[in-house]
């Protein structure tokens, strides 16, 4: 079965992963990386791929690999520097930046938020999501004419789970209850952000979710309820109320329980209208996927559960995630079942594969081919089944910041070399590009 025409193939980036700093606003990202012992390598995002210099030589890259689409992000904090203000010599680069796509033919895919917001705000105050609809209408009202595809929130879960729970992102904080609201209002942020973007005619609205199946480690009945349990914490909690179905009630319940005995407040941060403000609002679904989760039953409190597995032989990227191409299929089948007349669109999915140049200058990285292969038969074989899947975007582009995990994991198509700048079109890269000219069939 071939694709789909008009299918987007394409990759992705976001801005404080590759920009560098350049005179953009502090953001959370900058003070977290200050902390002593936050980013593997000490690293942070001053300078990253120096993209906002190196801007031209990105587009020449993306057309040389024949991108349909190409995914990145405006710079909140360079956007908006004090959180309030838009700040115009920023809009004016991202405005010069989309013109260039449009002329290399590539669809632009605009992200808003990809994590590093001023430094001035903070998912733990519902104040902030006025200030995201206020960023989102800046960037809208100066680039809305030109971009359709517009990602609000890029994974509420990992935002609430590593910035507010763990604190192992920005802005650091390791707190429950903080995390569980911070997740709320981000959804919030979703909703204020896509009402902005409906009154731009043309402009299709979406969130970008993380989402990891999880599966029982054995048939009983305990680990099966422990990955419906670990289902509705990762995924359910976002995806439904999203797409209008509101919170679910076992997870509601869960949170209920978990957060009403350590304050007694529970969930009263979640006021009468708010699902309703939240759902009904994305045009379509973009779905990160990268691996899946296997769940057993453990003691409670506050999760009954714990990730158990994927354990043993199978493959893995270098960073362990296990590849499993078959779960992105199932993945997209069962979303467009559950939710029909929702498009999907694949923003990311790639692997940490580490290969390093060789003596001849290039890099061979045969498993990101092999990756690339797998998870793109997987997206036909749901096509095939019926599943409305608008597009596939790798993540990533080029190599680039990894969060807290610094310089070290790569996942790019293209090899940048972080001492000079230089970027090298790895085998995949050439791989994919064959892949995008055949309409996703090497020949
Ligand atoms: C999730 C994030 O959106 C992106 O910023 C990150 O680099 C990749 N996935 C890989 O972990």
């Amino acid at each position: 079965m071939s694709f789909p025409d008009g299918f987007l193939w394409g990759a992705g980036t976001s801005a404080y992963q590759i920009e560098g700093h350049h005179g953009r606003g502090e953001s959370v990202w900058d003070e977290f990386c200050r902390r002593p012992g936050a980013i593997e390598g000490g690293g942070d995002g001053s300078r990253a791929c120096d993209s906002f210099l190196r801007w031209q030589e990105d587009i020449e890259l993306i057309k040389e690999l024949g991108l349909g689409a190409y995914r990145f992000s405006t710079g909140w904090s360079r956007v908006m520097p004090d959180g309030v203000h838009a700040d115009p010599k920023a809009l004016d680069h991202y405005e010069r930046f989309v013109d260039a796509l449009l002329e290399a033919g590539t669809e632009p895919v605009l992200t808003l938020n990809h994590w590093d917001m001023p430094a001035a705000l903070t998912w733990a105050q519902r104040s902030t999501v006025h200030a995201f609809a206020a960023y989102a209408e800046a960037v809208a009202g100066r680039l809305a004419d030109r971009v359709t595809w517009w990602i609000t929130q890029n994974e509420p879960w990992i935002i609430a789970l590593l910035g507010y729970q763990l604190g192992l992102h920005a802005p650091g904080v390791a707190d429950l209850g903080t995390a569980v609201r911070a997740g709320h209002h981000v959804l919030l942020g979703h909703g204020a952000a896509a009402d902005v973007l409906r009154t731009f005619p043309g402009a299709q609205a979406g969130c970008a979710l993380s989402l990891f199946p999880c599966d029982p480690a054995t048939d009983s009945e305990a680990d099966w309820a422990a990955a419906a349990g670990s289902d509705g914490y990762v995924n359910r909690w976002y995806l439904d109320p999203l797409l209008g179905d509101g919170y679910p009630a076992d997870t509601h319940e869960h949170w209920e329980r978990a957060l009403g005995r350590r304050d007694g407040q529970g969930l009263d941060f979640i006021r009468d209208g708010d699902e309703a403000a939240i759902g009904g609002r994305s045009d379509f679904l973009g779905i990160n996927y990268y691996t899946r989760r296997v769940m057993a039953a453990a003691p409670p409190d506050p999760f009954p559960w714990r990730v158990v597995g994927p354990s043993g032989d199978v493959a893995r990227t270098d960073e362990g995630w296990e590849i499993n191409a078959d779960a992105l299929r199932d993945l997209l089948i069962g979303l467009s079942r559950r939710f029909p007349g929702t498009p999907l669109l694949v923003t990311e999915n790639g692997g940490v594969f580490g290969d390093a140049p060789t003596h001849d200058g290039l890099i061979h990285d045969n498993r990101r081919i092999a990756f690339l292969r797998d998870h793109v038969e997987a997206v036909r074989a749901a096509l095939a089944a019926g599943a409305d899947v608008r597009g596939y975007l790798h993540w990533s582009l080029m190599d680039n910041f990894e969060w807290a995990l610094g310089y070290r994991p790569r996942f790019g198509l293209v090899h940048v070399d972080y001492a000079t700048g230089v970027r090298t079109i790895k085998d995949s890269g050439r791989y994919y590009a064959q892949l995008i000219a055949g309409g996703g069939t090497v020949p």
